[in-house]
């Protein structure tokens, strides 16, 4: 596979041992899109459990498109996040603070002393914007002269989320289209394609704390292709612990990452339509392990979102609960919005607190020689 070697994916080895990883499973979407029983059933398995898989892109021509397209979207995400300043970068807005929806627009969690951005940063390129025609979407001059490979990968990613929900459909017991009507790439949905840039640190250590916490995405599913680690899951994901909590240290499992593979998760949108008979996959992304923590880390993730008028409850089936009481469910968009905004205030509020301590921590050192002369 070309770049397969490139020191910019793979600056520094996964470290081969000392982690507590978790092993997930391998599905081959070559045999997703020919219809094979077997795999369609391990994928509703994944579903019922742990959330996650790895996705063998490389089985099929359509996945190899993909493979190419998210490390051409690598090569983008890296020039332009180091070499865009940072004001300019920030003439891509995010939607207003009531709307919450992270699906476009450029943002950094925390900003460091030197004025850069650090911990995380972030570009977003709206799925609808691109392809629904409900307004005017204009991609700012970092980015507008690589519209073509965003368009090319948002509609071949949502090719992908669409194999798996079909697949899922009859497992369901939910009529043919009930999902993946719900995730047409024209409909306003709040879908998105995301270039996540994690900075290395300045002494090349492991930040303390997760720059993002654990949460459940408000997706229906993600898409992650990464190179470098930093990802854990918590296959217990314990239900009586809620989404944003911390589980017990020694549940969180390092996902390394595979070449030639994707990462897939289900997300809360899904445990919602199904009353949780797919289960969304609780997740961290932490500093990259071993040597590969001197490296900044670049991600590429696509989503896949239910329209946005979507009602927010149960589909009718023989093999989803449904839930007793009155229905007050909300829209997609409703749904999304307060989910978004919760997850980003948590993710927003870990990241500032982390980033206060290192300041305080970093005055104390300074001052401490100081103290030392003062009194000697
Ligand atoms: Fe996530």
């Amino acid at each position: 596979m070309e770049y397969a070697n490139d020191k910019d994916f793979y600056p520094a080895p996964f470290p081969s041992s000392g982690l507590q990883t978790f092993d997930l499973q391998r599905i081959s979407l070559a045999k997703l899109l020919n219809g094979d029983p077997q795999e369609g059933k391990r994928v509703f398995n994944i579903g019922s459990n742990d959330g996650f898989f790895y996705l063998d892109l490389t089985t099929h021509a359509k996945g190899l498109q993909i493979l190419e397209l998210a490390h051409k979207m690598h090569h983008i995400g890296k020039g332009v996040m180091e070499n865009t300043p940072l004001e300019e970068k920030r003439t891509f807005p995010i939607r207003p603070a009531y709307v919450g929806l992270l699906d476009t627009g450029y943002k950094a969690l925390c900003i460091d002393k030197d004025g850069n951005p650090d911990r995380l940063e972030m570009f977003n390129i709206s799925q609808a914007g691109l392809f629904a025609g409900n307004e005017d979407y204009k991609l700012p001059p970092w980015l507008a002269s690589h519209e073509t490979i965003f368009r090319t990968m948002i509609r071949e990613s949502n090719n992908i989320h669409n194999t798996i929900l079909a697949i899922l459909e009859p497992q369901l017991q939910i009529p043919t289209g009930s999902l993946t009507s719900l995730h047409r790439l024209t409909s306003p949905s709040g879908a998105w394609l995301r270039v996540l840039h994690y900075p290395a640190t300045a002494d090349g250590k492991p930040l303390p704390n997760p720059p993002t916490p654990p949460h459940k995405d408000a997706v229906s599913l993600a898409m992650l292709f990464a190179w470098q680690g930093g990802l854990q899951i918590t296959p217990a994901n314990n239900p009586n612990i809620a989404d944003h909590e911390e589980e017990d240290p020694k549940d969180w499992y390092w996902v390394a990452p595979q070449p030639g593979c994707a990462l897939i998760n289900f997300g809360d949108a899904m445990s919602v339509l199904t009353n949780n008979v797919i289960k969304a996959g609780k997740h961290r992304v932490c500093s990259p392990p071993g040597e590969q923590c001197k490296y900044s880390r670049i991600s590429v993730l696509t989503s896949a979102r239910p329209a946005e008028t979507t009602m927010m409850r149960p589909f009718k089936s023989p093999v989803i609960p449904q839930p007793a009481g009155n229905d007050d469910a909300l829209t997609a968009l409703q749904w999304g919005m307060e989910k978004v905004r919760k997850t980003l205030a948590n993710v927003q509020r870990g990241n500032e607190k982390a980033a206060a301590e290192q300041i305080a921590k970093e005055k104390e050192a300074a001052a401490r020689p100081q103290l030392l002369v003062a009194s000697a």
